[in-house]
């Protein structure tokens, strides 16, 4: 899997993270973004309590989904578990890179091209100050370059990095896609870091080369999600 030869459009590109707690809250969410976004982001606290039911109400409502497990654990139990997670109708499924080559192997064999596997390097709510508390001494982007070799060298599709490392991870897996969370607006209503650290507006992270954006918060939260979504676009457009 390589970044597409054609451009995805912007609309395409801001993918929502859909970060609630059940399918009723989902719903009105839905409603209240009136159909704009493309993709959608399934995530832990959603998928634990509802399953592919989430999942289907998304597809019911022409939505494409993104589903975002972060899985990470011995290379059996991933590989058994993406082809599980296969069996959802989700285009992308995230694993985390950290559980190494074979795990990375697994989790790509067991898509089988059913869904697309995505790696999380280091986790947008990091920071170096984290990884010196774990004993590690490479920087954050030396720590992707080095995940992203062994990603794209087990084959998978993708990698989720912040904006700052974009770079980083395009020189180590060139023709990967790359989909960057930790988007946040230079101020105003939604700029709140809440756990984040590594952020990045939307037009930074496309101007650094990110193919798709996630965005949680600033869109589930904001007064009026459809044009907190419709002004993510634009901006979008504008850096492209
Ligand atoms: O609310 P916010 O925009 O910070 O949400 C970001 C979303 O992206 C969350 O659903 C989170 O699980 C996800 N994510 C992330 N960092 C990663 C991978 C995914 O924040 N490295």
């Amino acid at each position: 899997m390589t970044t597409p030869a054609h451009p995805i459009p912007a609309r395409e590109r801001v993918i929502v993270a859909l970060d609630v707690p059940d399918c009723a809250t989902l719903a009105t969410l839905l409603d209240r973004l009136d159909g704009l976004p493309v993709f959608y982001k399934v995530g832990l606290e959603l998928f634990v309590a509802e399953g592919e039911r989430a999942v289907e109400m998304v597809r019911a409502r022409g939505g494409r989904v993104f589903l975002d497990l972060k899985l990470h654990d011995i290379p059996e139990t991933v590989g058994r578990a993406v082809a599980s997670a296969a069996r959802v109708e989700a285009e992308l499924l995230t694993v985390h890179t950290s559980g190494g080559y074979e795990m990375l192997c697994r989790a790509a064999e067991a898509a089988a091209g059913r869904v697309k596997i995505l790696g999380v390097t280091v986790l947008t709510s990091l920071a170096e100050d984290d990884l010196r508390a774990e004993g590690i001494e490479q920087t954050i982007p030396e720590m992707v370059r080095a995940r992203a070799r062994i990603a794209a060298r087990a084959g998978i599709a993708g990698l989720v990095c912040s904006s700052h490392e974009i770079e980083a991870a395009r020189g180590a897996a060139p023709g990967l896609l790359i989909v960057v969370p930790g988007i946040r607006p230079a101020s105003g209503a939604g700029a709140g870091r809440g756990d984040q650290k590594r952020v990045a507006t939307a037009g930074q992270a496309i101007g650094n080369g990110a193919d798709y954006l996630v965005v949680g918060r600033p869109v589930r939260d904001a007064a009026d999600p459809a044009a907190a979504f419709a002004g993510l676009v634009k901006e979008v457009e504008a850096a492209i």
